[in-house]
């Protein structure tokens, strides 16, 4: 018989129809009530088998893991809780799971005992909610952009460049690493190499998204990148998903008016279409944070801090605004900050942005315009200020609980300032001939940002720590699955 998807009978209302279930055993109590969960929704259907006229080996085989297929009449529930259930006729093992050995018991696991079994993690409730979520804001950001005329566009994940200028890149290569060979000076010889030449796995598509940007007029990209960057946090990862849309004709105000009109959009449509789930996720929230010393508790539950996030337009200021308001800040004056703002130039650091976003604005805040010397070489420059300070057009959008979770920037669409800047940093021109073509003809001012697309699960389910919300992270020493 076809079988029925639990989503489906939940909500079904025909009683007494004949209906097949097939899912996994979350629970069997009492010989008697099954909760069976398909993967369809959070929610588990239970099955009632009638344990006086069924075989004891069989039902020694409905243990917490077993898949099982069952079929009976839909009938109304007497038990609190669920509106339906099934009285089994029919019951079949379709796979056993030894409960000795099954790592997943019906109670709670701890989410670092999970991330060791992160084959098995998908079928507990949280990470069901989690990569529900995760697909509904991945669709939602193609929806988002499919509606405005957007084309998404695939850039390579092997590259010859690095997009970024920042050198953490996972290097590309066929060549034996024992018997390398090598040019009459000693050098590694990549001619021998595979393309010919040193690769790279992508740190970001934006470069090739310029090009395509500068044709097709507005484009976006959503692939994975990659970092080799040495930073454990709970908010880094070595691979992670980045969105980048590329906007011909855009200025820094257009591309932050797009880019809080993207997070508003997903956030909302994850709200809409994942309201179990979130609302699963809020209470998950709420119990963790009961760990948590008071002071450290946050004042809004998950669902509430989704919807301040919507209410609310984001707070825009320049980076030198905002290196006034660290300055005067109390945790700089009584030196709680890890480092401390000594002035205009420096970096700011997570605890900085953290700070600005939960305690000052207590909003998403989107700083512009931050010193030249920290920020990439296609950033637009501005012209200096009274005090001959170099900015450029760049905006990182900071969020509450996650600190950075947009960068862009206005590019440089002036081909001697950008050739300036890219000699200035470092940047090697040559090989990057391609990309200057773009403002050798018929260059316009463009924009485009990033959203790192984990950091953004990360906010809307409430998780936190990043390798929670991408089924198989990759970050330093850790290569699993
Ligand atoms: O600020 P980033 O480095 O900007 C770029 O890569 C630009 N090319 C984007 C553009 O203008 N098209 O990265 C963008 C975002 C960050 O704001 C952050 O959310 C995320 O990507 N990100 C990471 N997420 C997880 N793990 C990491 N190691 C990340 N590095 C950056
Ligand atoms: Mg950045």
């Amino acid at each position: 018989m076809k079988h029925t998807r639990i989503k489906d009978l939940l909500n079904a209302t025909e009683y007494g129809q004949q209906v097949t279930v097939k899912g996994w055993v979350k629970t069997f109590r009492n010989n008697q009530f099954i909760a069976i969960n398909d993967g369809s929704t959070l929610g588990n259907i239970q099955a009632v088998v009638d344990f006086n006229s069924t075989d004891e080996a069989l039902l020694k085989r409905i243990t917490t893991g077993a898949a099982i297929a069952v079929t009976g009449p839909l009938v109304e529930s007497l038990g609190k809780g669920q509106r339906v259930e099934i009285k089994v006729e029919t019951l079949e093992i379709l796979g056993d799971s030894d409960p000795e050995k099954f790592p997943l018991q019906p109670k709670k696991h701890s989410l670092e005992f999970l991330r060791e079994i992160a084959h098995l993690r998908f079928r507990t409730n949280t990470f069901n909610a989690v990569f529900r979520v995760r697909n509904a804001l991945s669709f939602a950001i193609h929806q988002f952009f499919f509606d405005r005329g957007f084309v998404y566009m695939h850039t390579p994940i092997i590259t010859g460049s690095d997009a970024e200028g920042a050198g953490e890149m996972f290097k590309v290569t066929t060549l034996d690493f024992d018997h390398t060979p090598r040019t009459p000076d000693g050098k590694i010889d990549y001619k021998e190499d595979f393309f010919g030449k040193p690769t790279n796995l992508t740190v970001s598509g934006q470069l090739e998204g310029e090009l395509a940007a500068m044709a097709l007029g507005n484009i976006y990209t959503f692939g994975p990148t990659f970092r080799a960057e040495n930073s454990n946090t709970t908010r880094h990862l070595a691979e992670f998903w980045m969105v980048e849309p590329e906007m011909a004709f855009y200025e820094l105000e257009d591309n932050m008016d797009l880019a809080e009109e993207l997070l508003k959009y997903v956030i909302r449509f994850a709200l809409d279409h994942c309201p179990d789930e979130i609302e699963f996720l809020k209470n998950r929230l709420s119990e963790e944070e009961k760990n948590k010393p008071q002071a450290e508790r946050s004042e809004m539950d998950l669902i509430t801090k989704l919807h301040f996030c919507l209410d609310n337009r984001f707070e825009r200021l320049t980076y030198t605004e905002a290196i006034e308001i660290l300055q005067r800040s109390k945790p700089n004056q009584k030196k709680q900050f890890k480092y401390l703002i000594e002035g205009w130039g420096s970096d700011l650091q997570s605890e900085h942005e953290r700070y600005l976003v939960e305690r000052h604005f207590k909003k998403p805040v989107i700083l512009t315009d931050y010193p030249a010397d920290i920020k990439a070489f296609y950033m637009r420059l501005n012209e200096p200020d009274e005090q001959g300070r170099l900015t450029v057009r760049a905006m990182d959008i900071l969020f509450p609980g996650i600190g950075e979770l947009v960068g862009g920037s206005q590019r440089e669409e002036r081909y001697d300032r950008l050739v300036q800047r890219m000699q200035e940093m470092s940047v090697p021109t040559e090989e990057l001939e391609w990309y200057l073509d773009t403002r050798r003809f018929g260059t316009a001012p463009h924009s485009g940002f990033g959203v790192g697309f984990e950091r953004l699960v990360l906010f809307v389910t409430g998780m936190t720590n990043i390798r929670d919300v991408i089924p198989f992270p990759r970050t330093p020493n850790n290569a699993e699955f």
